[in-house]
């Protein structure tokens, strides 16, 4: 029994040893390096390894990242990948003030998760995607649109151009072709006014003093965001692969 349990032991050691020792290489997606404005070819993971026999390129989970539950929620997201999410949750406060419907709610509290989550650019094209598969097909429609709609006024409901935009975009500046396209068809759509109603609801100039928490949306999200059972990632929809891509954002392959 002895015997056993120093073998056991013993190749507890050398396990924790290893593990010491086992280091891991970062090769970051092509992506993030032209975000760098650096073209140079990647680095070289074979040579790598050589140099380091120990270690390897990563195919887990990130040791430099919070951990994750193994069914990720929403609400994880939030917690443990998105930066800060004061905007949204101040948009959606704002909604649920201006007397918005609940799916129109989560639409304002979900605008910018693309944003704080995962891309930029295009933003409002890949929040709408990450969330297709788990909300009402108006909640997707209105945060795609917001993206296009923030870009033009509409005097009726008290939507200008924001000012923020001239600073940051300069008084020159003329949305893609693409964006233009999109608004002439989204401007006739049913939907119109959902994505509208983000734009106004997307507030930028808010009390820095007022602290929304996630919290006081649980039920809202509960109602109306189909949270599927294996977790946001694993549950085979079309867009898992983009939250297990926010799980492990240098996974190697
Ligand atoms: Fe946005
Ligand atoms: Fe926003």
């Amino acid at each position: 029994m002895n015997d056993v349990m120093s073998l056991s032991q013993r190749a507890d050691a050398l396990e924790e040893n290893m593990a010491r020792q086992l280091d891991y290489i970062v090769i970051k997606s092509r992506l993030y390096t032209l975000a760098d404005g650096d073209m140079s070819p990647p680095p070289n993971a074979g040579e790598l390894m050589k140099k380091h026999p120990n270690a390897h390129v990563i195919m887990g989970d990130d040791p430099r990242l919070p951990e994750m539950p193994a069914k990720p929620t929403l609400a994880d997201f939030f917690k443990y990948r998105f930066g800060p999410s004061a905007h949204l949750l101040q948009s959606a406060r704002h909604a649920v003030k201006g007397g918005l419907s609940e799916k129109m709610v989560l639409a304002c509290l979900l605008h910018d998760i693309s944003t704080i989550g995962f891309i930029r650019g295009d933003h409002g094209y890949w929040g709408a995607q990450m969330v297709e598969p788990y909300v009402d097909e108006e909640v997707t429609w209105a945060i795609r649109a917001h993206q296009v709609l923030r870009f033009y006024p509409d005097e009726s409901v008290g939507y200008e151009y924001p000012q923020a935009y001239l600073t940051a975009f300069g008084e020159e500046y003329r949305p893609d072709p693409y964006i233009e396209a999109d608004y002439r068809r989204m401007r006739d759509h049913k939907w119109y006014m959902s994505g509208r109603m983000i734009t106004v609801h997307d507030i930028y100039s808010f009390d820095p003093t007022v602290k929304v928490e996630l919290d006081e949306f649980t039920d809202i999200i509960g109602r109306n965001f189909r949270q599927p059972e294996e977790g946001l990632g694993f549950d085979n929809s079309p867009v898992a692969h983009i939250w297990r891509t926010i799980i492990r954002p240098a996974k190697y392959l």
